[in-house]
């Protein structure tokens, strides 16, 4: 989560950047993350970054994952 007053200056993008390369870190062969489907921000800078829409949760969340390449 990003401050309401700092979003939009690109800081959730870097940030989800960094997390990711310290998952890649560890071996993870993918990453998974979800959404609120009423969320467009949250699902717009998951696909930027790489994610893929996989499935629907049963609460309705939006089941999203990035194949990691090591
Ligand atoms: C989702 C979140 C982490 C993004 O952080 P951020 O620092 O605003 O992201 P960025 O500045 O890197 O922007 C990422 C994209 O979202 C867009 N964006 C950010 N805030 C926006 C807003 N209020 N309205 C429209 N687009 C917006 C940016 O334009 C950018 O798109 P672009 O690459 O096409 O330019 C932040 O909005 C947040 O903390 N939201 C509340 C918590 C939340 O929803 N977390 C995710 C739960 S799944």
């Amino acid at each position: 989560m990003i401050d309401k007053h700092f979003q939009g200056q690109g800081y959730g993008t870097k940030a989800l950047k960094l997390v990711i390369e310290e998952i890649k870190k560890l071996g993870a062969k993918r990453i998974q993350t979800m959404h609120k489907p009423k969320n467009k921000i949250a699902g717009k800078l998951y696909q930027t970054i790489g994610f893929s829409y996989i499935d629907n949760l049963d609460d309705g969340d939006l089941l999203m994952e990035m194949k990691i390449n090591n």
